[in-house]
């Protein structure tokens, strides 16, 4: 692979690393321009993970043979791995789960379900995934506490002017925000918003899942309690995330699964868990997906996440350039250095399924829905939109295929 430095990233040579790139669709080069709804993988992660299972597959942590010492130091080299990506301060802070929407359950119902009751608060925003909205509100009713929205304002940017007010009422235990918003691609200042939930003396859980691929992000520096990542959206497989907690917290709660592998001693009449981050990570573990998602971070380290960002804002500019010349479209969201990798819009009256289907026959991929994020579509006034995303391999003339493949959809509708 091609190791950059600085701000310059080598996308055409990047792309050469990803095998789904060898192929054509609908006899088109392929515009892998879905990124955000789950990126694709490199040779080198793909690779990897085979070599694992043919050479060093084992249960973990349970065997005292080669293999599963082998097995177990690629499943805790992955989890230093992400402790660096992270700057987390001790890397038992990290649990594996399978996704940000695990990591997010895990935090709502351990620390939720012993900590919110009756005259308490929970505040998200309207510019959540449901990820880190449904869990939250489900939660908030069932111990009886009060669920907050934070709005957006006339341009869509969080709207931070009632917070005083909602101090004032409630009394807020927890503030859960996404650090980038994989609707719009907001990249949100979250400053204002984490000293403000400190100073309530309540938590705040950062949902990183479209942050940690395009970006650096730093538990410490973001001064959050949780943050949440899954490995499919940063070049690793699926069905593997982490969530990082602080150990004092991790500490005090409630584990999440209960079984094998979380326990330190079961007796009839009592059990007690195991050291962190074992005790949140019952039965076997994704033994191969973690050692994968080790591999994908190295990957991204070695790519640059500044170069990264560099490049998305790049791209984000250059679309956001093209597609407005295109007559009939609605684009979302904020100008391209505040947003990372996502363009949303509507293309005239023509429902974003019709869009994304058209664009297929073309060889581009985008995801046409409500992106989980159904608050957000009711303010936008509208049932969904069309999504391009892009990433370290996304070239501009995919931006292209994608602009010409909108002409073809207004002429088949006009
Ligand atoms: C901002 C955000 N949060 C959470 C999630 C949930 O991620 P996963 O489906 O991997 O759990 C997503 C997925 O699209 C997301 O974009």
């Amino acid at each position: 692979m091609a190791v950059t430095t600085g701000t310059t990233l080598d996308a055409r040579t990047l792309r050469a690393d990803f095998p789904i790139f060898e192929q054509l669709i609908h006899d088109k080069p392929l515009a892998y321009l879905d990124s955000a709804n789950s990126s694709q993988k490199p040779r080198q992660v793909i690779d990897a993970m085979s070599e694992f299972y043919e050479t060093s597959y084992a249960n973990v942590h349970r065997a005292v043979h080669v293999l599963g010492e082998r097995a177990t130091a690629g499943l805790e080299g992955a989890r230093e791995k992400v402790r660096a990506l992270l700057n987390a301060p001790d890397v038992r802070e990290i649990v594996f789960v399978r996704n940000a929407t695990e990591a997010l359950n895990l935090v709502a119902y351990s620390w939720g379900g012993n900590n919110l009751g009756p005259g308490d608060a929970v505040v998200v925003t309207e510019l959540e995934h449901h990820s880190n909205f449904v869990p939250w509100q489900y939660i908030a009713k069932r111990q009886g506490a009060d669920f907050v929205m934070v709005p957006l304002d006339e341009n869509n940017e969080l709207d931070l002017s009632g917070l005083d007010q909602i101090a004032r009422d409630f009394n807020v235990k927890v503030v859960a925000t996404n650090l980038v918003s994989n609707a719009l691609g907001t990249i949100h200042d979250l400053g204002p918003l984490t000293r403000w939930a400190h100073e309530q003396g309540a938590i705040f859980v950062c949902d990183a899942a479209q942050a940690a691929p395009h970006m650096r992000v730093d538990v410490q520096a973001l001064d959050c309690d949780f943050l949440a990542i899954s490995g499919h959206k940063m070049c690793g497989p699926s069905g593997i995330g982490a969530l990082w907690g602080r150990a004092s917290l991790l500490q005090a709660m409630e584990p999440f699964l209960l079984g094998g592998h979380m326990i330190n001693s079961v007796r009839y009449e009592k059990t007690t868990w195991g050291e962190l981050p074992h005790k949140f990570e019952a039965g076997t573990s994704p033994i191969v997906e973690a050692y994968g998602l080790g591999c994908a971070v190295d990957y991204i380290e070695a790519a640059g996440l500044d170069a990264i960002e560099a490049h998305e804002h790049e791209l984000v500019a250059y679309a956001l350039g093209r597609l407005s010349e295109i007559p009939g479209i609605t684009l979302y969201g904020p100008p391209a250095d505040r947003r990372a990798g996502v363009v949303s819009f509507n293309l005239a009256d023509i429902h974003p399924h019709d869009v994304a289907q058209i664009l297929d026959r073309q060889g581009v991929a985008i995801r046409a829905g409500h992106h989980c994020c159904q608050p957000l579509m009711h303010k936008l006034g509208v049932a969904a939109t069309n999504r391009a995303s892009f990433y370290l391999y996304t070239l501009p003339e995919e931006i292209d295929q994608l602009a010409d493949g909108l002409y073809t959809v207004r002429k088949v509708f006009a």
